[in-house]
């Protein structure tokens, strides 16, 4: 559309504006070298213990001023915020008092393998009445959804998620923070939810939500100082949908994180966010009363998400230099001597066996076991989740030796996009096949029809990892695997 481009103009001369200061005197992000400040204390966070208690359960809540839906939960606040501060600990409480097992994902943490949250993989799935103890420090800053891990169309589309903020990471205040979590609901006519999925969907881009909200509300308004640089944290929790976002009505805009993670400020224009991804903006106001709005640019018209508000007398903030966020704490991986993998992510043709036999002979129906559909559409190297055999736990695809580096090509051998998530690691993107972004750090790499992106980890953290798509359903019907490091 004419008019949002025309908002674009104005980032050729941040970029501009930008290239006198020193941040931009390295011309792409250098993995090796520290792009963005060290964080000066070693743990501000200290020892500091957080609790948080999370109960889930059906929340029956009238959303979008309709009927009232049986959402379900984490909490009371039916979309939960935890913040902690960089290298605290958060010790959460959850107790399960849904009809089904649920357990809490937290996405993008780099925590020990039993805090994980997968059901049958990291832990036992928490039984309706049960409570389990999530209890781990956090090793980076920045923003992670929660999640759970099974039956999670259903789940996920019900509401069950939530957002962490790993607070420490600015050079200096912005001026708000802002927090947008997208997400679609999928509801008939009368305002009742309807099927979360469907094979056909499931074998193509996913089943799309009908009703936009962000902060689970309708095109939400939300207030700003005007003239200010603001935070902006957008968070995608949709079951499918990949959102272009892009503003309109912002005097200038940088990207300043990807998944959390700092990168230097980098001028922004639109991108692209699959389902559990995020990006931080810093963003300037414009003057009282005047808006911003945001946009997903992915849809045959712009479809509005959310507008900011500019509020009071108007601040006066000189050039537009955005305050970079302190490097990640990640440790970067060794790309001297990297070990090279390919993970090819195809659509299969082969059905999954449903049932398996156990050593002891007896079947086990392991699409209720492992959190299944019955129908398998998706494969990586070949291989659906879960693969033949006769164990409980497919294999993992990969087993990889713990504190080397590998090199991961991520082949896109469909017409249809793929978030790919790692557990309990994050990636550094290398370079892609088909477009050139700068280095970043990311959890959930969003591969594009055909694509190739090479990406690099340290394989630190020893422990059954899943790495999956992230549109749900696909995850769901076969691209799902674990990754082994020992
Ligand atoms: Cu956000 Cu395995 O998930
Ligand atoms: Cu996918």
């Amino acid at each position: 559309m004419a008019i949002a481009r025309r908002r674009f103009v104005g980032m050729g001369a941040a970029l501009i504006a930008l290239g006198s200061s020193p941040l931009m005197a390295l011309p792409r992000l250098d993995a090796t070298r520290p792009f963005v400040p060290r964080h000066p204390g070693t743990d501000p966070g200290g020892l500091q213990v957080s609790e948080a208690f999370l109960e889930a359960r059906v929340r029956p809540t009238k959303l979008f001023g309709q009927a009232e839906l049986p959402l379900w939960t984490y909490h009371d606040d039916i979309l939960p915020v935890i913040r902690v501060p960089r290298k605290g600990r958060l010790r959460t409480h959850f107790t399960n008092n849904l009809p089904e097992h649920c357990s809490i994902h937290w996405h993008g943490i780099r925590l020990p393998n039993h805090m994980d949250g997968v059901p049958f993989v990291t832990q036992q799935p928490v039984e309706p009445g049960d409570s389990f103890v999530y209890d781990f420090e956090l090793p980076d800053t920045g923003l992670f959804p929660f999640h759970s891990h099974c039956n999670t169309a259903e789940q996920l589309g019900r509401g069950l998620a939530g957002a962490l903020i790993v607070t420490g990471d600015e050079t200096r205040p912005y001026d708000a923070d802002l927090l947008c979590v997208i997400k679609d609901w999928r509801l008939g006519e009368n305002g009742e939810f309807i099927n979360f999925g469907s094979d056909e969907d499931a074998a193509r881009g996913g089943t799309f939500g009908t009703h936009r909200s962000v902060n689970f509300e309708t095109m939400p308004t939300l207030e700003a100082p005007a003239g200010g640089d603001v935070r902006l944290r957008l968070m995608n929790v949709d079951n499918s949908r990949i959102n272009q976002v892009g503003l309109e009505g912002a005097l200038d805009a940088a990207i300043i994180a990807t998944d959390g993670q700092a990168l230097a400020p980098l001028p922004f224009k639109t991108w692209r966010l699959g389902s559990a991804m995020r990006l931080d903006l810093c963003l300037r106001m414009p003057k009282t009363g005047e808006v911003v709005k945001i946009y997903d640019y992915f849809a045959p018209q712009p479809v509005l998400l959310a507008t900011i508000k500019a509020v009071g007398p108007g601040l006066v903030r000189g050039d537009f230099n955005p305050a970079p966020l302190y490097a990640p704490d990640i440790a970067e991986p060794d790309l001297s001597d990297p070990l090279f993998r390919r993970v090819e992510f195809s659509a299969t043709a082969t059905p999954t066996p449903k049932l398996i036999t156990l050593p002891d002979g007896n079947r086990l129906n392991i699409a209720d076991e492992l959190c299944l559909n019955d129908k398998t559409f998706w494969a990586m190297n070949k291989t659906t989740w879960p693969e033949d055999g006769h164990k409980r736990m497919p294999a993992p695809i990969l087993t990889l030796q713990k504190d080397r580096t590998y090199v991961f090509e991520l082949i896109n051998a469909t017409p249809h996009m793929h978030p790919i998530h790692i557990h309990g690691h994050t990636f550094l993107y290398l370079k892609s096949n088909k477009r050139s972004l700068p280095k970043h750090f990311t959890d959930t790499v969003l591969l594009k029809p055909k694509e190739r992106i090479h990406v690099a980890f340290k394989a630190d953290n020893p422990g059954d990892w899943m790495f999956h798509c992230h549109i749900i359903e696909h995850a769901e019907t076969g691209m799902m695997s674990i990754l082994r490091v020992v």
